[in-house]
């Protein structure tokens, strides 16, 4: 495959959007062919599915369907977006991906990583990142902020849960660290923008996209 896939990956509030939208900017001023999009969502079947997701009047939805619904949003986005973006040689920034399956419903929901990754596994026909940068940082610090006036189903899903996601992230990173990059997400945003510039950097030399 000729382009480049990057995930950004950390618990919710962990200033991954306003990053990625940061990274896009950054592109856009060198010229390079990027698409930016994310997680669930990123098409209009996932985004379809991404309400059926978030939707607060859901709260009969079984761990399970969660789960399948997140890999299907994420079949339709592969099969539509990024991996027909990949063979035209874009890079791709995808704002959450398997990752945070297996951290929110394969750890949070209590699925089993395994389990979780098996059901993914049917759709990504292959596709994997070249990057995975992950936001580290507490939730407990974040998600009051996002809960603060509402917030999703999985947002009001209360401390303990992103706890768990938490701890979870750290055990996949551990299960899986081919290609994954930490930068602390706690740091002003400016310099958690230089640490991801960074790697992206060093990552676009090794591929040759700059000399
Ligand atoms: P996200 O779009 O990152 O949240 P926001 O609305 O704040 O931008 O994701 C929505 C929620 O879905 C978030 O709580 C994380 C969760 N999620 C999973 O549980 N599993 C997944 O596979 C993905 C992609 C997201």
């Amino acid at each position: 495959m000729k382009g480049i896939f990057i995930t950004l990956e950390g618990p919710d509030g962990s200033g991954k959007s306003t990053i990625s939208n940061l990274i896009g900017d950054y592109f856009a001023k060198l010229g390079i062919d990027y698409v930016i999009t994310r997680e669930p969502g990123g098409t209009q079947i996932g985004e379809k599915i991404r309400e059926i997701i978030v939707d607060n009047e859901n709260k009969a939805m079984g761990a399970e369907t969660e789960a399948l619904l997140f890999a299907a949003s994420r079949a339709q986005h592969v099969h539509e977006k990024i991996l027909p973006s990949l063979e035209e040689g874009k890079i791709v920034i995808c704002d959450r991906f398997l990752f945070s399956s297996l951290a929110y419903q394969g750890v949070g929901r209590g699925l089993g990583i395994d389990r979780v990754k098996m059901i993914n596994e049917f759709g990504l026909k292959g596709v994997k990142p070249d990057l995975i940068i992950f936001f580290d940082c507490d939730p407990k610090l974040t998600i009051l902020r996002k809960t603060k006036n509402g917030g999703d189903r999985l947002e009001l899903l209360g401390s303990e849960f992103h706890e768990k996601v938490y701890e979870g992230y750290k055990e996949i990173i551990k299960k899986y660290p081919e290609n994954v990059e930490i930068v602390d997400a706690r740091k002003p945003k400016r310099e958690v923008y230089e640490e991801v510039i960074k790697l992206i950097d060093s990552l676009l030399k090794k591929k040759e996209v700059f000399q």
